[in-house]
């Protein structure tokens, strides 16, 4: 099986910073680096590293050439990927001694991803197949709609987080993956909470928690493994990208969450996005 990912291609420009800055402050940083990032990219490259078949569907500028041949390196089909006439987005992230960060996105490209280019991509998916999307691309509804037409399992991480957004995705949804402030905005936006929506699979990631699935039969609570974060940017899109390609692979979902918190935990220790995702190697081999 296969998983198609409407997604966000971004060049990460990541300040290390002893603080988020307050408004009106000047701050130095102490470090910068360029990284691949976008949630739809580290999604991908989250899912490929797991040894999942990817498809990326998406757009960069004539810019971003370099983004495409890099999700390329990483083993992700980039056949979908179109070069278009709007710069390649960004996003400037700022990430404090805690390993918490802050994000400013220019979404460029992004949100300027052709029709043709995601129905084209959709007639060479398979029934069984997992259409996955996020918050950072246009194109959202038409893909979760088609996607569901064709007999895909659709996949929605809600994030950056938008209540409009989710309630209008949510009747064609399979699976939903949000955290506990985001899961907390949806019910007081719908009144829902995780167990009430109308979706199959709904997974609340709780950070330093775990996360819990609220499945058909009831609900089971993962813990997450203790570590000290360095950078937590990119972290929930490797936990989703893994259990994606452990579902997709045949796995129970429970065994597909433990894989992937082991990756998340592992993310969070490592400075940076997509170019750092642990393979399934280092995540079998991390016992922590
Ligand atoms: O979730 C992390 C991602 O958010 C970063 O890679 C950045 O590009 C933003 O999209
Ligand atoms: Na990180």
């Amino acid at each position: 099986m296969a998983i198609w990912n409407l997604g966000s291609i971004n060049a990460d420009f990541v300040y290390s910073v002893p603080h988020i800055p307050a408004p009106g402050e000047t701050l130095a940083s102490t470090d910068r680096k360029v990284f691949l990032g976008g949630k739809g990219a580290n999604m991908s490259v989250a899912a490929a590293r797991a040894a999942a078949r990817v498809n990326h569907i998406g757009a960069v500028g004539h810019d971003g050439r370099w983004a495409v041949d890099r999700l390329l390196e990483y083993g992700v089909d980039t056949t979908h990927i179109e070069q278009i006439d709007v710069e390649t987005a960004q996003a400037i992230i700022a990430v404090d001694a805690q390993g918490e960060n802050s994000i400013i996105l220019h979404q460029g490209a992004n949100v300027a991803i052709p029709q043709h280019t995601l129905e084209q991509a959709l007639t060479r998916a398979k029934t069984g197949d997992t259409f996955v999307f996020q918050n950072e691309t246009n194109l959202q509804q038409e893909g979760a709609k088609l996607a569901r037409e064709m007999g895909l399992t659709v996949a929605y991480a809600a994030a950056p987080f938008d209540a409009a957004a989710v309630q209008t995705v949510l009747p064609h949804l399979d699976f939903l993956i949000l955290n506990e402030v985001e899961a907390d905005q949806l019910k007081s936006a719908s009144g829902q909470g995780p167990a009430d929506l109308p979706v199959k699979d709904v997974i609340v990631t709780l950070g330093s928690d775990g996360a819990t699935w609220f499945g058909p039969d009831g609900k089971a609570h993962i813990p997450a493994h203790k570590v000290t974060p360095v950078d937590t940017t990119g972290a929930g899109d490797t936990f989703t990208g893994y259990v994606l390609a452990c579902l997709d692979r045949g796995q129970p979902m429970l065994q597909a969450l433990q894989t992937a918190s082991k990756a998340a935990a592992l993310m969070v220790m490592r400075h940076g996005t997509a170019d750092v995702i642990p393979d399934l190697k280092d995540v079998q081999d991390f016992s922590g």
